[in-house]
């Protein structure tokens, strides 16, 4: 009855005062679980692994309350608003024999209500503190609905377009990968995920799930130690480094053993060697899966596998509660791993703030979703992760005072595929279109007219005749083009990714009127766009930005934003170059023309279409002066190296200046560069600055043959550049001790 009392006052005292400073952790967390758990019986045990899933208007099922009442209900996903989470939680802390509090997740990727750019076109921004900070709004926007617990950021490397959920990450490379994670757990936590206006994060899907075979999606993983270690694990330890509350498994096997039944994964790897104390939730009926994976007998076996391995939470199936006693009558689990499980839940519990504030005030989720400065925020960052991948004499900008300017193509008007693929309780009325957007930002005598021209999918080009007609009456013609939503992301995996449908006919069709257009590119991951990178006077990676998408498209293309991002992942010229990533190990017999016997395609370069870390500006930069502060160090030794960058053009603009390091002569042969530090500049006309980054022991270390890293003696070469080729080169010498 006590804790019960106390419980409701903390509510109370959290409805009055919404977003109050951060609530100080309980000091004795760990008693108290050890306390809750010595009160519970098994089914309550098992109860609190239970995940389930709610109602696709946000609602809880109608058995969720009565589950709960029981204890036979720990987490819901999906169930989200003041209302609904108020009303479940109710019968948590108020009719359930221990009051434990309930747990509401929700995929809150990026966004809540006012949707960011999707992960990649946020990691083409460069700018982690940016993602720290869409993670930020997007945890006050949802907390104020209840939700608790975000399954993000997901830290998957992913190398081959074909697979859907690139759009979901931060691209090819470890260290932008890891500096990303990394932010948006910092961005959804705080300090302190106990925060009225913070969430537990997720790091996901653990582990390899990028790497599946083919670019389809959930299929076989088969990874080397080394490839694993060296490319796949870095973000996920940078998550967890920065506090990652939870991890999710993969639904993937890897190297033959589904990641939910996965030991190695789970234990040695994410317990053992991590020493990560937080809670692991299956990715949805994972668990159930492990039977169509042939790993497990039957239900009875998949619970035994997936608990015995170290999944702690069940998503949706329901094998834990259903066989967990049985199980545990025949030996087969452990009260232990259990109690382990339940400790981790409970924990995460603590963590989320729910002991001390299980409510949510109706009226904070009034004023938080959508509040003029979340769009502002939200404009900013799709303006930024904009990548003008090509701008032939100056195509862009666009006049603002043109007197006709047509917005024409099927994305033109598009509001729901600009909130990407998690749009968590995004509203396509919220969204302003690229046309709608345009119309904003030209002066009041510029007539802007538009038409689809075609549909993204579909093959027919009844309506190319419109947008060819409004191409030709227009001073100008802006062709939004690309994926629509349902393209990109969970499922949508292509084996083609040329544009869809005739969308690439339609451009044709307004070049060939011979009046100035320019491209935008809708997308949610690279395509091969061959054509328009010969052709398109103007082409603009815009991704899909989010809720205020279109006001950013306009931005930069009037020239209102500077575009400044750059590719977090290489764009191939076809699927058979596939897979290509910029830091690929040198061969035995390197790319030469004129020797056949070397290592090349007979009928495509071996250049990528757009490498990684390519972005165009409206102005120009130049780089110089690279200096390391010392040539030669000890293997523990760190080194900086400086750069200065200028604006040699005439406009304010941004630029990345990317470091990369290259171990000439290793134990294991290594990549030609890799990206080891980077900064996103502003800088005037004329302006220079110069930019300090310090290597440390672990940027030059490599795994060595075991698997292990090491900093080896000998020459490296350290490049300073603006893009994943050429750029300022340095010597640095390690010395053996
Ligand atoms: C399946 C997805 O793989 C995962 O990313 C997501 O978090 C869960 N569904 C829950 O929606």
């Amino acid at each position: 009855m006590r804790a019960k009392v106390l419980v409701l006052v903390l509510g109370v005292v959290a409805l009055c005062a919404p977003g109050a400073a951060q609530a100080a952790p309980p000091p004795d967390i760990e008693q108290r679980i050890g306390a809750l758990v010595a009160q519970m019986t098994l089914a309550e045990k098992l109860g609190q692994l239970q995940q389930l899933d709610g109602l696709a208007d946000g609602t809880a099922r109608p058995e969720h309350a009565r589950l709960v009442r029981r204890g036979r209900l720990g987490s819901t996903l999906n169930v989200r608003g003041a209302a609904a989470t108020n009303a479940l939680q109710r019968v948590a802390v108020e009719q359930s024999r221990l009051k434990i509090p309930h747990l509401f997740a929700f995929d809150v990727v990026h966004g809540y209500r006012t949707i960011f750019p999707v992960p990649l076109g946020e990691a083409a921004s460069w700018d982690p503190p940016g993602a720290e900070d869409a993670a930020r709004i997007a945890a006050r926007e949802a907390t104020a609905a209840g939700v608790r617990w975000t399954f993000a950021p997901m830290a998957d490397i992913a190398r081959d377009p074909r697979w859907g959920r690139v759009v979901e990450g931060a691209g090819e490379d470890p260290y932008l990968g890891s500096a990303f994670a990394a932010a948006r757990t910092r961005g959804f936590q705080g300090e302190d995920p106990s925060a009225a206006d913070r969430m537990l994060a997720t790091a996901k899907h653990w582990a390899g799930y990028g790497a599946a075979e083919a670019g389809r999606d959930y299929n076989d993983v088969d990874l080397s130690e080394r490839e694993l270690r060296e490319v796949y694990l870095p973000p996920f330890k940078a998550a967890r480094d920065a506090g990652a509350g939870s991890f999710m498994t993969a639904f993937n096997t890897l190297n033959g053993v589904p990641a939910t039944g996965n030991p190695y994964l789970l234990r040695s790897i994410l317990r053992d060697e991590w020493g990560f104390d937080g809670v692991v939730v299956s990715d949805y009926t994972a668990v159930l899966e492990l039977i169509k994976h042939g790993m497990a007998a039957d239900e009875v076996d998949a619970a035994r596998i997936a608990l015995m391995a170290g999944t702690d939470v069940e998503m949706v199936s329901r094998t834990f509660n259903e066989h967990g006693q049985a199980l545990l009558r025949a030996g087969a689990i452990t009260v232990a791993r259990i109690d382990e499980a339940l400790g981790n839940v409970l924990r995460a519990k603590y963590r989320a703030g729910l002991f001390a504030r299980p409510y949510v005030d109706p009226a904070r989720e009034r004023r938080e979703l959508l509040r003029p400065a979340h769009r502002r925020a939200a404009r900013r960052a799709a303006a930024r992760s904009m990548v003008l991948l090509r701008n032939e004499d100056g195509a862009l900008p666009l006049r603002r005072t043109l007197g006709r300017v047509a917005v024409v193509g099927p994305l033109a008007r598009a509001r729901k595929s600009l909130m990407g693929t998690w749009w968590g309780d995004g509203r396509p009325q919220d969204v302003t279109s690229v046309l709608e957007g345009v119309r904003r930002a030209v002066s009041s005598g510029t007539e802007v007219t538009s038409a689809d021209g075609c549909t993204v999918p579909c093959h027919n080009t009844r309506g190319f005749g419109a947008a060819v007609a409004a191409a030709r009456a227009a001073d100008a013609t802006v062709v939004v083009v690309g994926e629509s939503y349902d393209l990109s992301g969970e499922a949508a995996s292509r084996s083609s990714l040329d544009l869809p449908g005739r969308q690439l006919d339609l451009v044709k069709a307004i070049a060939r009127t011979g009046k100035p257009y320019v491209v935008v590119l809708m997308n949610g991951r690279p395509l091969t766009v061959e054509w328009l990178a010969r052709n398109a006077p103007g082409l603009l990676e815009a991704w899909f930005g989010g809720t205020e998408g279109g006001p950013a498209v306009a931005d930069v293309l009037f020239g209102r934003v500077n575009p400044g991002g750059k590719l977090p992942i290489t764009f191939p010229r076809s699927v058979g170059q596939i897979p290509i990533h910029y830091d690929a190990r040198p061969t035995g017999r390197p790319f030469d023309k004129a020797n056949k016997y070397t290592s090349k395609y007979l009928d495509s370069p071996n250049t990528p279409l757009y490498r990684f870390g390519h972005g165009l500006s409206y102005t120009t930069f130049a780089l110089s002066n690279l200096r390391l502060g010392a040539t030669t160090i000890a293997p523990t030794g760190s080194v900086t190296a400086s750069v200065t960058v200028r604006n040699t053009g005439r406009r304010t603009g941004d630029e990345v200046v990317q470091l990369y390091v290259r171990d000439r002569v290793a134990s294991v042969s290594q990549p030609l560069r890799r990206l080891r530090d980077f900064r996103r500049v502003t800088l005037r006309p004329g302006q220079s600055r110069r930019l300090t980054f310090s290597l440390e022991p672990e940027d030059l270390a490599i795994f060595d043959a075991d698997v292990k890293p090491v900093v080896e003696p000998g020459r490296f070469v350290i490049t300073a550049a603006t893009d994943s080729r050429g750029g300022l080169r340095a010597g640095l010498t390690v010395a053996a001790g």
